[in-house]
Protein backbone atom coordinates (compact mmCIF):
# COMPACT_ATOMS: atom_id res chain seq x y z
CA UNK A 1 0.00 0.00 0.00
CA UNK A 2 1.49 3.48 -0.97
CA UNK A 3 2.53 5.00 2.13
CA UNK A 4 -0.16 8.68 1.85
CA UNK A 5 -2.60 5.84 1.78
CA UNK A 6 -1.87 4.45 4.80
CA UNK A 7 -1.22 7.43 6.74
CA UNK A 8 -4.99 8.63 5.36
CA UNK A 9 -6.65 5.07 6.59
CA UNK A 10 -4.61 5.26 9.77
CA UNK A 11 -5.74 8.97 10.55
CA UNK A 12 -8.98 7.84 9.88
CA UNK A 13 -8.89 5.19 12.36
CA UNK A 14 -7.37 7.26 15.18
CA UNK A 15 -9.95 9.86 14.94
CA UNK A 16 -12.62 7.07 14.36
CA UNK A 17 -11.35 5.50 17.71
CA UNK A 18 -11.09 9.28 19.59
CA UNK A 19 -15.01 9.89 18.59
CA UNK A 20 -15.89 6.18 19.65
CA UNK A 21 -14.45 6.82 23.35
CA UNK A 22 -15.86 9.90 23.43
CA UNK A 23 -19.36 9.59 22.34
CA UNK A 24 -20.13 6.56 25.42
CA UNK A 25 -20.66 9.32 27.85
CA UNK A 26 -23.28 10.36 26.01
CA UNK A 27 -24.94 6.54 25.95
CA UNK A 28 -27.56 7.43 28.80
CA UNK A 29 -31.46 6.10 28.92
CA UNK A 30 -31.98 9.85 29.02
CA UNK A 31 -30.34 10.52 25.85
CA UNK A 32 -32.83 11.76 23.01
CA UNK A 33 -31.86 9.71 20.29
CA UNK A 34 -31.31 12.56 17.85
CA UNK A 35 -28.93 14.67 19.92
CA UNK A 36 -26.48 11.78 20.09
CA UNK A 37 -26.37 11.07 16.80
CA UNK A 38 -26.09 14.59 15.39
CA UNK A 39 -23.55 15.28 18.69
CA UNK A 40 -21.53 12.53 17.05
CA UNK A 41 -21.63 13.92 13.88
CA UNK A 42 -20.83 17.23 14.60
CA UNK A 43 -17.06 15.99 16.52
CA UNK A 44 -16.72 14.26 13.24
CA UNK A 45 -16.78 17.10 11.26
CA UNK A 46 -15.02 19.09 13.95
CA UNK A 47 -11.82 17.10 13.47
CA UNK A 48 -12.03 18.35 9.70
CA UNK A 49 -12.76 14.08 8.72
CA UNK A 50 -15.71 13.11 6.45
CA UNK A 51 -18.86 11.59 7.46
CA UNK A 52 -18.41 8.10 5.94
CA UNK A 53 -21.93 6.85 6.76
CA UNK A 54 -25.15 8.31 8.89
CA UNK A 55 -24.15 7.81 12.52
CA UNK A 56 -26.01 4.36 13.24
CA UNK A 57 -28.13 3.78 16.39
CA UNK A 58 -29.85 0.41 17.23
CA UNK A 59 -32.24 -0.61 20.19
CA UNK A 60 -32.61 -3.69 21.45
CA UNK A 61 -33.99 -5.79 18.31
CA UNK A 62 -32.96 -3.43 15.44
CA UNK A 63 -29.94 -4.38 14.29
CA UNK A 64 -28.64 -2.14 11.36
CA UNK A 65 -28.90 0.40 8.99
CA UNK A 66 -31.00 2.76 11.98
CA UNK A 67 -30.48 6.50 12.00
CA UNK A 68 -33.26 9.06 13.20
CA UNK A 69 -36.04 11.37 10.93
CA UNK A 70 -35.16 15.09 11.68
CA UNK A 71 -37.93 15.21 14.14
CA UNK A 72 -37.56 12.25 16.03
CA UNK A 73 -38.16 12.90 19.66
CA UNK A 74 -37.41 9.48 21.48
CA UNK A 75 -35.03 8.35 24.03
CA UNK A 76 -32.73 5.93 24.42
CA UNK A 77 -34.21 4.53 27.28
CA UNK A 78 -33.21 0.95 29.35
CA UNK A 79 -31.92 -0.84 26.43
CA UNK A 80 -29.31 -2.33 24.14
CA UNK A 81 -27.41 0.23 21.93
CA UNK A 82 -25.42 0.06 19.03
CA UNK A 83 -23.55 2.77 17.82
CA UNK A 84 -21.55 2.16 14.78
CA UNK A 85 -19.46 5.04 13.38
CA UNK A 86 -17.83 6.00 10.07
CA UNK A 87 -14.99 8.45 9.71
CA UNK A 88 -13.71 9.09 6.25
CA UNK A 89 -9.90 11.14 5.68
CA UNK A 90 -10.04 11.97 1.51
CA UNK A 91 -12.40 9.04 1.24
CA UNK A 92 -10.29 6.64 3.78
CA UNK A 93 -13.05 5.07 5.59
CA UNK A 94 -12.56 3.81 8.77
CA UNK A 95 -15.76 2.00 10.43
CA UNK A 96 -16.30 0.85 14.01
CA UNK A 97 -19.17 0.02 16.38
CA UNK A 98 -19.51 -1.01 20.14
CA UNK A 99 -22.83 -1.83 22.00
CA UNK A 100 -23.85 -0.17 25.32
CA UNK A 101 -25.91 -2.22 27.72
CA UNK A 102 -27.66 -0.24 29.71
CA UNK A 103 -30.61 -2.93 31.00
CA UNK A 104 -27.86 -4.72 32.54
CA UNK A 105 -28.90 -8.23 31.72
CA UNK A 106 -26.79 -8.97 28.36
CA UNK A 107 -23.21 -8.38 29.93
CA UNK A 108 -22.82 -11.95 28.87
CA UNK A 109 -23.53 -11.73 25.26
CA UNK A 110 -21.67 -8.34 24.77
CA UNK A 111 -18.72 -10.50 26.41
CA UNK A 112 -19.59 -13.05 23.46
CA UNK A 113 -18.96 -10.15 20.80
CA UNK A 114 -16.30 -9.22 21.77
CA UNK A 115 -14.33 -12.11 22.22
CA UNK A 116 -15.33 -13.24 18.81
CA UNK A 117 -14.22 -9.67 17.51
CA UNK A 118 -11.01 -10.38 19.16
CA UNK A 119 -10.90 -14.16 17.98
CA UNK A 120 -11.57 -13.34 14.30
CA UNK A 121 -9.19 -10.30 14.18
CA UNK A 122 -6.01 -12.69 15.97
CA UNK A 123 -6.15 -14.70 12.77
CA UNK A 124 -5.80 -11.93 10.29
CA UNK A 125 -2.88 -12.26 7.66
CA UNK A 126 -2.63 -12.61 3.64
CA UNK A 127 -4.31 -16.23 1.87
CA UNK A 128 -6.73 -16.67 4.91
CA UNK A 129 -9.92 -18.27 3.61
CA UNK A 130 -12.62 -15.86 4.71
CA UNK A 131 -14.63 -18.76 5.40
CA UNK A 132 -12.26 -19.53 8.26
CA UNK A 133 -13.23 -15.97 9.58
CA UNK A 134 -16.65 -17.02 10.04
CA UNK A 135 -15.97 -20.26 11.51
CA UNK A 136 -13.99 -18.74 14.31
CA UNK A 137 -17.04 -15.74 14.75
CA UNK A 138 -19.48 -18.59 14.84
CA UNK A 139 -18.11 -20.82 17.06
CA UNK A 140 -17.11 -18.33 19.53
CA UNK A 141 -20.73 -16.62 19.70
CA UNK A 142 -21.88 -20.39 20.41
CA UNK A 143 -20.03 -21.46 23.28
CA UNK A 144 -21.27 -18.69 25.09
CA UNK A 145 -24.96 -20.23 23.92
CA UNK A 146 -25.80 -16.91 21.82
CA UNK A 147 -26.50 -17.37 17.69
CA UNK A 148 -24.41 -14.89 15.24
CA UNK A 149 -26.70 -12.75 12.39
CA UNK A 150 -26.19 -15.30 9.70
CA UNK A 151 -27.27 -12.35 7.07
CA UNK A 152 -25.45 -9.75 8.16
CA UNK A 153 -21.70 -9.21 7.26
CA UNK A 154 -18.33 -7.59 7.43
CA UNK A 155 -17.12 -5.75 3.82
CA UNK A 156 -14.20 -4.62 2.31
CA UNK A 157 -13.62 -1.06 2.31
CA UNK A 158 -11.92 1.24 -0.74
CA UNK A 159 -11.47 4.60 -1.32
CA UNK A 160 -15.28 6.62 -1.13
CA UNK A 161 -16.66 3.07 -1.21
CA UNK A 162 -17.76 1.26 2.82
CA UNK A 163 -18.88 -2.16 0.86
CA UNK A 164 -16.48 -3.00 -1.72
CA UNK A 165 -16.38 -6.50 -3.13
CA UNK A 166 -15.50 -8.83 -0.30
CA UNK A 167 -18.39 -10.06 2.34
CA UNK A 168 -16.61 -10.98 5.53
CA UNK A 169 -19.02 -13.60 7.11
CA UNK A 170 -19.85 -14.17 10.52
CA UNK A 171 -20.62 -17.95 10.19
CA UNK A 172 -19.13 -20.35 8.59
CA UNK A 173 -19.81 -20.60 4.98
CA UNK A 174 -18.45 -22.70 2.13
CA UNK A 175 -15.86 -20.06 0.09
CA UNK A 176 -12.89 -20.25 -1.60
CA UNK A 177 -12.20 -16.39 -1.24
CA UNK A 178 -9.30 -15.43 0.50
CA UNK A 179 -7.91 -12.53 2.41
CA UNK A 180 -4.99 -10.59 -0.16
CA UNK A 181 -2.01 -7.99 1.19
CA UNK A 182 -3.35 -4.33 1.03
CA UNK A 183 -6.70 -5.40 1.46
CA UNK A 184 -9.10 -3.00 4.10
CA UNK A 185 -11.66 -5.10 6.09
CA UNK A 186 -14.38 -4.12 8.77
CA UNK A 187 -15.20 -7.02 10.89
CA UNK A 188 -18.31 -7.21 12.82
CA UNK A 189 -19.98 -9.86 14.09
CA UNK A 190 -23.70 -9.17 15.76
CA UNK A 191 -24.60 -11.43 18.51
CA UNK A 192 -28.46 -12.36 18.99
CA UNK A 193 -30.22 -14.54 21.63
CA UNK A 194 -32.88 -14.73 18.80
CA UNK A 195 -32.98 -17.20 15.86
CA UNK A 196 -30.00 -14.95 14.04
CA UNK A 197 -31.42 -13.82 11.07
CA UNK A 198 -32.50 -10.07 10.15
CA UNK A 199 -35.29 -9.09 7.93
CA UNK A 200 -35.87 -5.53 6.12
CA UNK A 201 -38.17 -3.41 7.86
CA UNK A 202 -40.17 -0.52 5.78
CA UNK A 203 -38.66 2.12 8.03
CA UNK A 204 -35.61 4.27 5.33
CA UNK A 205 -33.39 6.97 6.66
CA UNK A 206 -30.35 6.02 4.77
CA UNK A 207 -29.68 6.41 0.87
CA UNK A 208 -26.24 6.28 -0.99
CA UNK A 209 -25.63 7.56 -4.52
CA UNK A 210 -25.54 4.73 -7.58
CA UNK A 211 -25.42 6.96 -10.81
CA UNK A 212 -25.72 10.57 -11.64
CA UNK A 213 -28.78 11.44 -13.62
CA UNK A 214 -29.95 14.76 -15.08
CA UNK A 215 -32.55 16.15 -12.17
CA UNK A 216 -34.75 19.39 -13.51
CA UNK A 217 -36.24 21.03 -10.21
CA UNK A 218 -33.53 23.14 -8.54
CA UNK A 219 -33.91 21.73 -5.22
CA UNK A 220 -33.43 17.78 -6.63
CA UNK A 221 -30.59 19.40 -8.66
CA UNK A 222 -28.87 20.90 -5.51
CA UNK A 223 -28.99 17.65 -3.11
CA UNK A 224 -28.07 15.60 -5.91
CA UNK A 225 -24.45 18.26 -5.98
CA UNK A 226 -24.21 17.45 -2.31
CA UNK A 227 -24.87 13.61 -2.97
CA UNK A 228 -22.57 13.42 -5.59
CA UNK A 229 -19.66 15.31 -3.68
CA UNK A 230 -19.87 12.32 -1.26
CA UNK A 231 -19.34 9.51 -3.91
CA UNK A 232 -20.74 6.18 -2.82
CA UNK A 233 -20.87 6.74 0.44
CA UNK A 234 -24.13 6.97 1.97
CA UNK A 235 -26.05 9.92 3.51
CA UNK A 236 -29.20 10.70 5.90
CA UNK A 237 -32.25 11.81 4.91
CA UNK A 238 -32.42 14.16 7.91
CA UNK A 239 -29.11 15.65 6.64
CA UNK A 240 -31.67 17.37 3.91
CA UNK A 241 -34.78 18.30 6.45
CA UNK A 242 -33.42 21.55 7.31
CA UNK A 243 -33.52 23.09 3.73
CA UNK A 244 -35.83 21.12 1.98
CA UNK A 245 -39.40 20.92 2.70
CA UNK A 246 -40.61 17.34 3.65
CA UNK A 247 -43.42 16.84 1.09
CA UNK A 248 -41.01 17.83 -1.34
CA UNK A 249 -37.93 15.90 0.25
CA UNK A 250 -39.93 12.87 -0.26
CA UNK A 251 -40.75 13.58 -3.61
CA UNK A 252 -37.20 14.05 -4.83
CA UNK A 253 -36.17 10.51 -2.83
CA UNK A 254 -38.99 8.52 -4.32
CA UNK A 255 -38.10 10.04 -7.73
CA UNK A 256 -34.52 9.37 -7.20
CA UNK A 257 -35.08 5.87 -6.04
CA UNK A 258 -37.17 4.97 -8.87
CA UNK A 259 -34.78 6.16 -11.39
CA UNK A 260 -31.80 4.12 -9.86
CA UNK A 261 -29.78 7.51 -9.34
CA UNK A 262 -29.78 6.67 -5.47
CA UNK A 263 -30.52 3.55 -3.38
CA UNK A 264 -33.16 3.07 -0.06
CA UNK A 265 -30.72 1.52 2.54
CA UNK A 266 -33.95 -0.04 4.56
CA UNK A 267 -33.15 -0.77 8.76
CA UNK A 268 -32.93 -3.95 9.63
CA UNK A 269 -34.61 -5.97 12.59
CA UNK A 270 -33.98 -9.43 14.11
CA UNK A 271 -36.63 -11.38 12.46
CA UNK A 272 -37.70 -12.89 16.11
CA UNK A 273 -36.79 -9.24 17.85
CA UNK A 274 -34.33 -11.09 19.69
CA UNK A 275 -31.94 -8.63 21.48
CA UNK A 276 -28.65 -7.51 19.19
CA UNK A 277 -25.43 -6.61 20.06
CA UNK A 278 -22.46 -5.59 17.59
CA UNK A 279 -18.82 -4.80 17.74
CA UNK A 280 -16.46 -3.84 14.70
CA UNK A 281 -12.98 -2.78 13.71
CA UNK A 282 -11.29 -1.80 10.71
CA UNK A 283 -8.54 -3.92 9.88
CA UNK A 284 -5.28 -3.37 6.77
CA UNK A 285 -4.38 -6.39 6.07
CA UNK A 286 -0.20 -6.56 5.98
CA UNK A 287 2.37 -8.69 4.63
CA UNK A 288 2.28 -10.93 7.50
CA UNK A 289 -0.80 -9.96 9.40
CA UNK A 290 -3.36 -6.99 9.91
CA UNK A 291 -3.18 -3.87 11.26
CA UNK A 292 -5.98 -2.79 13.37
CA UNK A 293 -7.04 0.96 12.48
CA UNK A 294 -9.74 1.52 15.35
CA UNK A 295 -7.90 0.30 18.06
CO1 LIG B 1 -19.19 -1.88 8.76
Amino acid sequence: MEQQVLEKYIESGKIAKEVVEWSKNLIRPDAKILDVVETIEGRIKEKNAQIAFPVNISINSIAAHSTPAWNDVSVIGESVVKIDIGVAVEGYIADIAYTVDLTGKYAKMLDANKAALENALKILKPNLKISEIGKVIEETIKSYGYKPIENLTGHQIAQYVLHAGLSIPNVHINSNQTLTEDMVIAIEPFVTNGIGTVIETNKCEIYSLMQIKPVRMTEERNLLKDIEARKSMPFAKRWFSRTIKETNLNLILQDMVNRNIIRKHRMFREKSDGIVSQFEHTVIITKDGAVITTL
